[in-house]
């Protein structure tokens, strides 16, 4: 174990990454690694990557930050780009996934409580994650999160995932939103139906409700558009995003449709650094590429060559993998066998992967991955399944 003095709250591996460079890690003793992990969909890019290299050097010689009290040119620019290529009207920016959350539940409370002062209950889905505040676990549907913790917030209700049943009984005229991820990350890669997101969007119109979209790992790119929800033709009234928006710098957000953008007003939220000069400059830099160079329109192309290469390993270990599981480049499979062990054995081999509930092992390559690089993942896969 590595001597340290940091708070022992992650199984971490005893490897120190001093280096990183496109899909390739470099530990301390000069092992390299593919990552297939990207610090949990945060490098879209890859390591290193020169776009957003540049936009660090030079905002960081420029200006770092000024308070929200202030503009700056670059949240004014973040928030033009995001807003212009969504149907959503206004963005607030924060510095994580589980802070876009939180500020998507009190946009949700605040929006109800103007209609009625009982208007106040948030609905979420079984194995559900969304991050580890106070909030955000009051909302996620995993037991063993909440337990420690409890007392969670109140008024958090959960609704079986894909249930249309226990989604209709539970949206009462009490619901003021219900906050979900179109795709699963933690969970297990499961999409939600779309005959189930369709009755979410209409008990949300009928009881007048907000439909909270968590894009912060299934968006920016990962399926293929660059929100999810394109993916699934249905329009949340919000959205929260983060990982990949700073492709390494941490940056989150929640964006408002025209019925929600002005919910919040002056005194209502705020937070010192979110949509800081330095941040903006490198999402606008990460933005910029993914959207204009092609590197989203990729995913598609790429997302089916990894699923058919994924397919030949079922096929050759039937006993190993029961099925191929994701969408995008969000994707994997789920083993016969503890994942844990299958993570621990292919960092052996100098690959990362990441483990997902209900035995799923997760594959999150950065945007850019070339078929090349998915090859030498699937190489290395083999010859762990070989061993396992
Ligand atoms: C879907 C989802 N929501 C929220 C979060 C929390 O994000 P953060 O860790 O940046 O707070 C995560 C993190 O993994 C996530 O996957």
């Amino acid at each position: 174990m590595i001597k340290n003095h940091v708070m022992n709250t992650y199984g971490r591996a005893d490897i120190i990454f001093e280096k990183g460079i496109g899909t390739k890690l470099y530990d301390t003793e000069g092992k390299e690694y593919l990552d297939f992990v990207s610090g949990i969909a945060v490098n879209c890019l890859g390591h290193s990557h020169p776009v957003i290299v540049n936009a660090i050097k030079a905002q960081s010689e420029k200006l770092m930050h000024v308070s929200n009290y202030y503009w700056n040119e670059y949240n004014i620019k973040l928030s033009d780009i995001l807003t212009k290529n969504s149907d959503h009207e206004s963005v607030f920016f924060t510095n994580s996934g589980a802070e876009a959350l939180e500020g998507a539940m009190k946009l949700c409370r605040k929006y109800g409580k103007t209609q009625s002062e009982d208007k106040d209950v948030i609905l979420y889905l079984s194995g559900s994650f969304h991050g580890r505040t106070m909030g955000a676990i009051s909302i996620t549907g995993q037991p063993a999160y909440q337990k420690p913790f409890m007392p969670i917030i109140p008024n958090t209700v959960m609704v079986e995932f894909n249930s249309v049943e226990d989604l209709k009984s539970k949206f009462t005229e009490k619901v003021c939103g219900i906050i979900l991820e179109p795709v699963q990350g933690e969970g297990g890669l499961s999409a939600c139906s779309m005959e189930f997101l369709q009755t979410a969007k209409d008990l949300c119109e009928k009881n007048d409700a907000l439909l909270v979209f968590d894009e912060v790992q299934c968006g920016i790119g990962r399926l293929g558009t660059l929100f999810a929800y394109e993916k699934f033709g249905i329009i949340p009234d919000v959205i929260c995003i983060a990982k990949a928006l700073g492709g390494g710098v941490p940056i989150g957000a929640f964006i408002a449709n025209e019925k929600t953008s002005n919910v919040l007003v002056p005194g209502d939220h705020g937070t010192t650094y979110g949509g800081n000069p330095f941040v903006c400059s490198v999402a606008c830099a990460v933005l910029d590429e993914l959207i204009n160079n092609g590197v989203i329109k990729g995913v598609d192309a790429k997302s089916e060559y990894m699923k058919s290469k994924l397919l030949e390993l079922k096929e050759k270990y039937p006993s190993k993998i029961s099925e191929i599981k994701g969408m995008g480049l969000l994707i994997g499979f789920k083993l016969e066998g503890s994942p844990k062990e299958f993570m621990t054995k292919a960092l052996e081999k100098g690959l990362l992967v990441i483990y997902a509930n209900n035995n799923v092992v997760r594959l999150l390559p950065p945007l850019n991955v070339t078929e090349a690089e998915i090859d030498a993942a699937i190489e290395l896969l083999d010859k762990v399944f070989a061993e396992f």
